[in-house]
């Protein structure tokens, strides 16, 4: 009752039509998606619970009143067939909520990404008025909370947790996203050679299947483990014959793709070149860029497959 005289009052005093009337307008809030119970899906999308004229309510995103009309003094919304009458908005009147919009609130709850099922909420939007550290933010360092020139990261199946390649600190760090700190996994000897330890890792890829590949870039070597086992020592799969432009060589690279054959496709940055490594081989293969030398032909031969 309160309310519906402060309404009225405040329908007299105001009379530029479709603005927002006082500051201290209270509309509920609803969880149309029943997404704030839902954990498996994440929202951030604000919803508010209107009332029709005849009592019943709708759940509709926030809204610009000047954008629309307003309902006739019966409550009714003549100008289309898509709107419905809320009377309870912070609006100064009765307006006309398209229909659109009240979709916004209650459409289905997750949204398919192409490369994996993200859980979001259909409603669910970006907060663009701060940056959303998820890992690190504590200064550059060695500790589990620090990062040091991170290089890389991917991401798991399920998009909770990050890999990164924790460049500066030679380390591999699992991180669930938001968490305080991160985990080391694989290597953790520090930085040199052996199969314990890394140096300078950079680019990195994840297989569906859990094996996790590490371009250990100063070995010039790419390593391979199993995020499912905790091991520290990981198995070279590529490289590890210094650095150069052979073909069982490696140069800085820059990025790492593995295909369901288990191939590893490099790119190589300093050779100015892509190569592939079969599963199992001790060289690699020409794909894209100037072999120099290349074994059997002459210098500048590429070869594409
Ligand atoms: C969500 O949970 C809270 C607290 O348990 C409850 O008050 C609210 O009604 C629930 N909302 C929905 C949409 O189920
Ligand atoms: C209230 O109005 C809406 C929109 O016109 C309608 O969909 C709904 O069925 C009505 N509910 C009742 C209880 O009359
Ligand atoms: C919508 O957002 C404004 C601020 O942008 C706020 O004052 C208002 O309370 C919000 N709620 C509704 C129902 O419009
Ligand atoms: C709404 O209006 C359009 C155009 O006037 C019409 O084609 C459509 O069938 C109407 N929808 C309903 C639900 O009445
Ligand atoms: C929670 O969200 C998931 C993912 O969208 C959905 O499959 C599930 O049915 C929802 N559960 C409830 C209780 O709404
Ligand atoms: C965005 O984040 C800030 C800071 O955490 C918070 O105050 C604000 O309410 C958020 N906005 C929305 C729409 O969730
Ligand atoms: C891991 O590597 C270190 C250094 O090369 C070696 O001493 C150790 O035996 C290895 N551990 C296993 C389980 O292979």
């Amino acid at each position: 009752m309160i309310l519906f005289l402060f309404y009225f009052l405040s329908l007299c005093t105001n009379t530029i039509q479709g603005q927002r009337s006082s500051s201290s307008c209270s509309v509920p809030l609803c969880n149309s998606l029943g997404d704030a119970n839902n954990s498996t899906c994440s929202s951030s999308k604000i919803c508010y619970q209107y009332q029709l004229p005849n009592g019943t309510a709708v759940c509709g995103p926030n809204i610009t009143c000047s954008l629309f009309d307003l309902c006739t003094t019966q409550n009714k919304c003549t100008t289309t067939n898509n709107t419905l009458c809320i009377v309870n908005s912070c609006c100064n009147q009765p307006v006309c909520m398209p229909l659109s919009l009240i979709s916004l609130c209650t459409q289905p709850k997750t949204q398919q990404s192409s490369s994996g099922n993200l859980n979001i909420c259909s409603g669910a939007t970006w907060n663009t008025s701060i940056p959303i550290t998820v890992a690190g933010g504590n200064g550059a360092g060695g500790s589990l909370q620090q990062l040091y020139y991170p290089k890389f990261i991917v991401f798991d199946s399920s998009y909770t947790i990050i890999y990164i390649s924790d460049a500066y600190n030679h380390r591999i760090l699992k991180w669930i996203i938001g968490a305080l700190q991160g985990r080391i996994i694989g290597p953790n000897g520090g930085q040199s050679s052996s199969s314990n330890q890394l140096d300078y890792p950079s680019c990195l890829y994840l297989t569906s299947d859990g094996d996790l590949y590490i371009c250990d870039n100063n070995n010039y070597r790419i390593q391979k483990m199993s995020i499912y086992l905790i091991l520290t020592n990981a198995t070279t799969v590529a490289g590890a014959n210094g650095q150069g432009s052979q073909l069982n060589q490696l140069g800085d690279c820059v990025d790492i793709y593995v295909d369901t054959s288990k191939t590893i496709w490099l790119v190589e940055f300093d050779n100015h070149r892509i190569t592939k490594w079969l599963q199992g081989s001790t060289f690699g293969i020409m794909y894209l860029g100037q072999s120099s030398p290349s074994p059997g032909s002459g210098a500048g031969d590429y070869i594409l497959v």
